[in-house]
């Protein structure tokens, strides 16, 4: 009988506490690694690139050549599920992702009978990463929670307040259930597919989760993301699941009760003793260096590096950033900061 293969990220995510936190790094395939922009020249677009297994695996495996990482984040994007409920999406260069904005009767024509198919060339990466991963590596599967997919489907690109979408699920109370109905579904079925494909983990994004009120955070946040945990763990029992509710704040604990996630994705506007005082010492912490510490290097960023590593040692944590990776970041400071975690 072969041993299981001892993962320290999956660990963690498990609740184990290590006697160093592992680490990955959100966005750790992109642009500030000139491998990736050679391979982007490749694909024809970004969605592309995203539905290429070649190119997919490729750049999926690049930051782990170079860095000591604990994990591999599949390399795709939270819009592809527009993309495959037949919603225009392109990536535009410089502008970032553009889609044609849905209004009610455009959620009535999402149809859902064919999106796995149509995101069957992703599944196929993270088959491919499973046989070309080292063992001890954890491989991280992916999507966007519902409300962070719904305000670039509703807005039609990104925007910081998202207005569009808030004020959508205001007034048309009844298309936006069905909206998050359709996505809830959708990306249960992804994630089972995914795990099913060789995904450890998986990571929920609701890189949106501010600006709403207590009760728009239950219906836009904390139902949606509660009702993937549950319908994922229905089809695989105690499935190991990540959500990263970015902005949060007041709201974090509240939103690891109702959704019973594994761990924890913090944001770097959350301030450490606020997290060590709100949530039990048992639950995993992921997080949350201000990516822009990473940029500048030095004192700015290993100070605080180090501040984290201190203020969640009697916890299971898995170090990360509190928000991806920029374009501008050195790579020198990447390779700084994974030596401050692994060796102190
Ligand atoms: O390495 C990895 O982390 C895996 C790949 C990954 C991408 N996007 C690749 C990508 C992951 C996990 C994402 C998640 C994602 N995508 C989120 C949630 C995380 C977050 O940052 O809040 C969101 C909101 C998106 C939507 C999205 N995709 C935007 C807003 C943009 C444009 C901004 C940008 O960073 O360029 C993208 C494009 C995108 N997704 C790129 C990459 C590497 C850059 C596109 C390019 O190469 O031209």
């Amino acid at each position: 009988m072969s041993a299981v293969p001892h993962k320290p990220m999956l660990a963690t995510v498990l609740g184990q506490r290590q006697e160093r936190p592992p680490v990955w790094i959100m966005r750790q395939a992109g642009r500030y690694l000139p491998e990736y922009r050679e391979t982007r020249t490749q694909a024809k677009n970004f969605l592309e690139l995203c539905y290429t297994p070649d190119l997919a695996v490729e750049v999926t495996l690049q930051p782990l050549r170079r860095f000591d990482l604990d994990a591999s984040i599949l390399f795709s994007d939270i819009l592809v599920i527009p993309d495959a409920l037949g919603q225009s999406v392109r990536f535009e260069t410089g502008e970032g992702p553009l889609l044609e904005p849905l209004d009610p009767s455009g959620v009535d024509r999402l149809d859902r009978s064919r999106a796995l198919e149509h995101l069957a060339p992703v599944l196929e990466t993270v088959r491919r990463l499973r046989a070309a991963l080292p063992p001890e590596k954890t491989l991280i599967g992916f999507c966007g929670a519902p409300w962070t997919v719904a305000t670039y489907m509703l807005g039609g690109r990104g925007s910081s307040d998202q207005w569009v979408a808030r004020k959508f699920a205001l007034q048309h109370p009844q298309a936006f259930d069905k909206l998050m109905d359709i996505l809830v579904d959708t990306s249960i079925d992804y994630l089972e597919a995914q795990f099913k494909a060789g995904a450890d983990v998986v990571q929920i994004f609701e890189s949106w989760a501010l600006n709403l009120d207590d009760t728009s955070f239950v219906r836009n946040v904390m139902d949606p993301n509660r009702r993937i945990v549950e319908g994922l763990r229905a089809r695989i029992p105690n499935a190991p699941i990540i959500g990263f509710p970015r902005g949060a704040a007041g709201n974090i604990l509240r939103y690891a009760e109702a959704t019973k996630v594994n761990a924890v994705g913090i944001d770097y506007a959350t301030p450490l003793d606020f997290v060590c005082k709100t949530l039990p010492n048992t639950l995993t912490v992921q997080g949350n260096l201000d990516p822009l510490r990473l940029v500048v290097g030095g004192e700015a960023m290993e100070t605080q590096a180090r501040k984290i590593i201190e203020a969640f040692s009697d916890r299971p944590h898995v170090f990360n950033l509190g928000h991806g990776i920029v374009p501008e970041t050195p790579i020198a400071h990447v390779e700084r900061l994974i030596e401050i975690i692994k060796r102190g």
